[in-house]
């Protein structure tokens, strides 16, 4: 099967440089000029094939939702290229984007923030369906509105009522509505259920996994709920300083975790029996996106780290599991 989308070797930095002015440092009696630039996203290659659900995890700052937005056109990468359906989409203009915008949806983790508070729940549904669609009557724009609120369990007399006067859980199926009104294939949802009650993240789930079912969608899903994680995707992508340094199957990947970053990362995770292979305590100082270190992003904290990985970025290694690993202590087999 061919993938729907495939990333390769994307770059995202950001240039926070400020002003001329900003810039100008006094240095031994000299004035220099210093560009100081975040590396968001680093040499990532990715592909997300029909029907799945691709979580990518890490901690804050690692680039998951700046990936997940040049993805989504949002950012222009820096570097590689962004095919959807085998269409180059990375640089298209806001017009030429458009054909993709239907297909492809984003859902945020604040619904208070990316719903326009000036506007009633039938206006935010309608308002896409018709921009995308002008062909459609007020009819079919109406019954098209209403079936996607029962979908997402909010009952369509509530059309009338604003964002504000819903609840948290509400206004994220309201989200979601919005993202499933112009019937995409592809959604990328940034920490969906992280503002949410947890009560209510348990509902919002699986919501999220029926309409995967009932329309066949596929996901990109951000989350840091490793548990969520593992239950709900088909693969991991496991990202750190803007890099991916293991991508596997959930179940390989939470069951036999190889690149040391996954091992420590996952031996945070409380289970029942125990962790899995007991806490690994990280030392050394977390490294900030715009000081990326030289070698492998990992280097500064790694366990196993050797002269090789602080000078050269390690390549990415596909392993008989079928895990793919960026590691040189994987490589040269010594973890
Ligand atoms: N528009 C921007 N301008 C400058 N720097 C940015 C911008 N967006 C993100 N960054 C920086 O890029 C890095 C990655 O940020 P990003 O928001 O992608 O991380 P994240 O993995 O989503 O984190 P979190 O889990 O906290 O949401 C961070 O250091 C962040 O400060
Ligand atoms: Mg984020």
């Amino acid at each position: 099967m061919s993938a729907i989308l495939e990333i390769h070797d994307v770059d995202k930095h950001f240039d926070i440089s400020g002003s001329f002015l900003d810039q100008l440092q006094l240095s031994k009696g000299k004035i220099t000029r210093k560009r100081t630039v975040v590396k968001a996203v680093n040499n990532v290659t990715l592909d997300i094939q029909p029907g799945e659900t691709l979580s990518i995890v890490g901690e804050s700052g690692c680039g998951k939702s700046t990936l997940a937005r040049t993805v989504m056109g949002l950012y222009k990468p820096n570097k590689g290229t962004i095919s959807y359906r085998g269409d180059r989409i990375d640089h298209l203009n806001s017009v030429k984007m458009l054909p993709y915008r239907t297909k492809m949806q984003m859902v945020f983790q604040d619904p208070y923030a990316s719903l326009n508070p000036r506007m009633n729940v039938r206006q935010i549904l309608e308002e896409p369906v018709r921009f995308h669609n002008p062909d459609l009557s007020r009819s079919e724009i109406k019954a098209r509105v209403s079936e996607v609120m029962l979908q997402v369990g909010v009952d369509p007399v509530w059309a009338s009522n604003y964002p504000h006067e819903f609840s948290g859980g509400q206004r994220q199926r309201i989200s979601i509505a919005r993202a499933l009104v112009v019937d995409p294939e592809f959604i990328a949802a940034d920490e969906p259920i992280a503002a949410l009650d947890v009560s209510i993240q348990a509902q919002i789930l699986n919501l999220l996994m029926d309409a995967q079912e009932q329309r066949g969608l596929t996901y990109l899903f951000i989350s840091h709920d490793l548990s969520v994680v593992e239950h709900i995707s088909t693969r991991v992508a496991v990202m750190y300083l803007g890099c991916i340094c293991e991508l596997a199957t959930a179940k390989e990947l939470f069951s036999n975790p190889k690149h040391p970053y996954t091992q420590a990362l996952l031996s945070a995770i409380p289970r029942l029996g125990g962790k899995i292979g007991g806490h690994v305590r990280l030392s050394g100082d977390v490294p900030t996106p715009i000081n990326l270190p030289s070698g492998c992003a990992f280097s500064g904290r790694c366990p196993h780290v050797n002269e090789r990985c602080m000078q050269e970025i390690p390549a990415q290694l596909k392993l008989e599991s079928g895990s793919v690993v960026a590691c040189h202590g994987i490589e040269e087999g010594r973890i």
